[in-house]
């Protein structure tokens, strides 16, 4: 092997050890609302959103592994950050008006779940009846 191919090899190594170390923040702070919902809206929202989408995220065992870790992490506090369902009961009637208009949006859309999560998660996917349930819920028609 060439000398250069070697030290490269190294340092990825090296590299990729040494990202380990970094701290990934995989806390599930409390659930402060859970949504209250029909039971089978409810199911579906569990199995497609709420790994990104509440306080209830279950991390899978590649979750530990950078830089796996980081990409997954930086997901779910996004994901949280615009709609947390597990603080579902402590928006205003405003809030859940607009988060369901654009929730239907994205489902509609086949933007969420999304693409990189449903790759290893069949059961998280929409299909239309699913998808069904999920807009008479949100728009109510
Ligand atoms: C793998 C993590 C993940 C899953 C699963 C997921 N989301 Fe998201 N969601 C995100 C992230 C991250 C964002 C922030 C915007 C972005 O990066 O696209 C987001 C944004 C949103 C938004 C705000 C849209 C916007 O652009 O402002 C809505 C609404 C939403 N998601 C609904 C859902 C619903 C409904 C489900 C389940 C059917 C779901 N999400 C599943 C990660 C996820």
């Amino acid at each position: 092997m060439k000398f250069y191919i070697k030290i490269f090899i190294v340092i990825l190594t090296v590299g990729l050890i040494g990202i380990q170390f970094i701290k990934v923040d995989r806390k599930n702070p409390m659930v402060k609302g859970d949504l209250k919902a029909p039971q089978e809206v409810k199911k579906i929202l569990k199995e497609s959103c709420y790994d990104c989408h509440s306080n209830e995220t279950k991390w899978p065992w590649y979750s530990y592994i950078a830089p796996i870790s980081f990409l997954i992490e930086k997901d779910v506090k996004k994901g949280r950050s615009e709609l947390n369902f597990s603080e579902w009961e402590t928006y205003d009637t405003n809030k859940k008006l607009h988060l369901k208009k654009e929730l239907w949006e994205e489902v509609e859309n086949d933007e969420m779940p999304k693409a990189v999560y449903t790759l290893s998660r069949p059961n998280a996917r929409l299909d239309f009846v699913k998808k069904n349930i999920i807009k008479k819920w949100a728009t109510g028609y």
